[in-house]
């Protein structure tokens, strides 16, 4: 077991003893995803030792509403002390617990685990002080700065429930989610800063409480210099002042293993977003067990992940993960180009010795779009370097071989740049090169092999397994291990509907893609409406939502097509209402800006077509599957027999080329 605290040689890893089965003279991997599939009952017991429990769990999986799990029935915690107190109860309080860096403020702080600690106590104080308690919700709408953290944090500690939006998001978008969580409380900030660009929270705040019809009691602003904002009286709290006032914090409340920690909404084929449950100890245990065997990282390590705390992977590997794994973490305000010049990751990288780096592929190829040569990797010292993980949408071999190389030549040595998958649903990666058990040879476009814990199959659409290197659906066998999602807020119906009811006794990734012979995963792309925007996962429906809503249009459909550095960019079909008299070019220009206000600036919809049909199948349904093949130009495309009239296609095709 790896215990906060030990030295890393002393570290044994959980998952090494001998499995059941003969698999004892395999390699570490081999052997914990045997033990882990054959027995995960004690493979996931022993897991749960890397965490500190209130009441230690004598169970790991309650089966009894299969096809619903859940993890550690009977343990009771609490993730905020293990996240930070356990650390300084241990001796560790004056090790680096968070380093923010910004760019954007020109500031770099370190936070020690027993000044994050502290921060945190006071302000679960100032939020339980107003009532905020077990169970509550807290939506938290903030840039990348530390009191985000600590906010999240904060909720932890009290057993209330957070759900963090991204900044991106617009008003409509944030009203969506403050209604279906109803939460107690509203945590935001005057302001972010997207490069030189000061982004006004305020408005956007004030405009979704407009909007909403849940009424939070109480919001807290963190006022920053760069543009402090008015606070409304009797509703907006100065997070300084309050905190000024609250000397002492509050202690850390216990609650179930499998208590919600928090909701985390992401994009799903409907309009209406999806609010994934991520429980409290199948959480904490499966990034405990994660850091260590995943990312071999260990206790006085540093991770940097240039995320945000808005997305899945800022959750888990920004704050989660590494504060759990004693680790320093950095909190990273910036862009990859821009703040100021793509050399900004391997400056903070160097600076603050960073042993895993993490971000998103597109970032990678914005940074070789300013810098092919790789001249800024070159500057600077990245020998602390252990690990470069890429995840948020497929690493395309072209962006591998480059990263790959320019590592190589920067630092002389073969650094291993790793893709992994996973999804918000799965708050930790599925497939993986789990370099802490055992590094496997990389291909290019794979991201290696599936975590203990996670059975991958592909299948046909008839739920039919698949041979070696056949396409097909990618699926997991249930049940899925800790930390997967739990269910969809308030809504298990909709849990078992969109994930768990396509093939009886397996997950449903929504992706598509193949096993090779060597039994590596190669997950080629979504096989819904999803679309995967620089390393954003935005819903087509939502945007076509927004679209449909304007009343020069009779009907649209949104599909995402190949962009050089996005990976995917959104573009509009738009079929004009009868007798809608209007200027293509002005209306185009409306529904951007209808998009931008309605989804937010991050659904980056720069091109709609106004056509003169969709193609549609006899039954009625829009062909956009064939529509974003001849987009992108597909050798390959395919038209169903089923089309209404192959016309409307032929028609459209000048304009899906273009
Ligand atoms: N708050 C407010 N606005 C935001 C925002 C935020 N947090 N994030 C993005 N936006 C805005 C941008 O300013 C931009 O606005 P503009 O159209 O007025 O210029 C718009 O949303 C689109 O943003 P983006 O798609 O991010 O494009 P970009 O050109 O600004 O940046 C990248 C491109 C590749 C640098 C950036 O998308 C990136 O770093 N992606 C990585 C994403 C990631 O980490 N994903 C998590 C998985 S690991
Ligand atoms: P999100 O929920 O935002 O993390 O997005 C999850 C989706 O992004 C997945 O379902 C995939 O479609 C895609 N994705 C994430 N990581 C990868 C990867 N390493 N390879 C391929 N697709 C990925």
């Amino acid at each position: 077991m790896t215990h906060p605290g030990t030295p890393r040689d002393q570290q044994p890893t959980t998952g090494e003893q001998a499995p059941t089965g003969g698999h004892q003279t395999a390699d570490p991997y081999t052997r914990a995803a045997a033990r882990a599939a054959e027995d995960p009952e004690g493979f996931w017991l022993e897991a749960a030792g890397l965490i500190d429990w209130t009441t230690p769990p004598t169970r790991a999986l309650d089966d009894s509403r299969a096809p619903i799990y859940r993890w550690f029935p009977d343990g009771e915690l609490n993730v905020c002390y293990n996240a930070l107190d356990r650390h300084v109860i241990a001796g560790r309080g004056d090790d680096a617990a968070l380093v923010y860096d910004s760019p954007v403020t020109d500031t770099v702080r370190t936070y020690t685990y027993a000044e994050l600690t502290e921060l945190t106590a006071r302000f679960a104080r100032v939020l339980a002080d107003r009532g905020v308690g077990k169970g509550d919700r807290v939506i938290i709408y903030m840039p990348m700065i530390p009191e985000a953290v600590i906010s999240m944090l904060a909720c932890a500690r009290l057993g209330a429930v957070h759900s963090v939006v991204f900044g991106g998001f617009s008003a409509h978008e944030l009203a969506v989610r403050i209604d279906d969580t109803a939460p107690k409380a509203v945590i935001s900030t005057s302001c972010g800063i997207e490069r030189s660009r000061v982004i006004e929270y305020k408005p956007l705040l004030d405009r979704a409480l407009e909007l909403a019809e849940a009424r939070p009691e109480f919001t807290v602003i963190v006022q920053r210099p760069q543009h402090p904002c008015t606070l409304v009286e009797g509703r907006d709290l100065d997070y300084a002042e309050l905190m000024d006032a609250t000397p002492e914090g509050a202690p850390c409340t216990p609650v179930k293993a499998t208590d919600e920690l928090y909701v985390l909404y992401t994009s799903g084929t409907t309009g209406r977003p999806k609010g994934i449950v991520r429980d409290s100890g199948g959480y904490a245990t499966a990034l405990a067990w994660s850091l260590p065997n995943l990312f071999d990282l260990h206790p006085g390590d540093t991770m940097f992940t240039a995320s945000d705390v808005g997305w899945v992977v800022g959750h888990s590997y920004i704050v989660y993960a590494p504060l759990i794994g004693g680790v320093t973490t950095v909190l990273f305000e910036g862009k990859p180009i821009g703040t100021p010049d793509a050399s900004t990751f391997f400056r903070v990288v160097s600076e603050h010795r960073a042993n895993v780096f993490f971000a998103a592929p597109t970032a990678m190829r914005v940074i070789r779009k300013e810098d092919p040569e790789g001249a800024f990797m070159q500057q600077y010292d990245l020998s602390s370097v252990r690990g470069w993980f890429l995840a948020g949408e497929r690493l395309d071999p072209d962006t591998y071989a480059w990263t790959t190389e320019k590592l190589a030549a920067a630092t002389g040595r073969d650094i291993p740049v790793i893709d992994n998958w996973w999804q918000t649903e799965t708050g930790w990666p599925i497939a993986t090169n789990p370099i802490g058990l055992h590094r496997f040879p990389l291909k290019a476009g794979s991201p290696t092999k599936p975590v203990p814990g996670y059975q991958v199959e592909i299948v046909d659409a008839g739920g039919e397994p698949v041979p070696a290197g056949q396409d097909g659906l990618v699926v997991i066998r249930l049940p899925l291990p800790p930390g997967t999602m739990a269910t969809v807020w308030g809504d298990d119906e909709r849990f078992v509907s969109s994930y768990l009811s396509a093939f009886e006794g397996y997950y449903l990734t929504g992706d598509g893609g193949y096993l090779d012979e060597d039994g590596y995963v190669y997950v080629m792309g979504r096989t819904d409406d999803v679309i995967n925007v620089a390393g954003h996962r935005l819903s087509t429906g939502t945007m076509e939502a927004a679209i449909a809503a304007h009343p020069a249009v009779a009907e649209c459909a949104v599909i995402g097509v190949h962009d050089e550095t996005k990976g995917q960019v959104p573009r509009a079909f738009v079929v004009l209402a009868d007798g809608a008299d209007t200027d293509a070019e002005a209306l185009a220009g409306e529904l951007v800006t209808l998009v931008r206000s309605e989804v937010g600036p991050v659904a980056a919809l720069k091109r709609v077509d106004i056509v003169p049909a969709l193609p549609k199948t006899r039954s009625g349904k829009i062909l956009r599957k064939t529509m974003r093949e001849i987009a992108d130009h597909r050798s390959d495309v395919v038209v169903p027999s089923t089309i209404e009239d192959p016309e409307v296609l032929e028609r459209m095709r000048g304009a899906l080329e273009g």
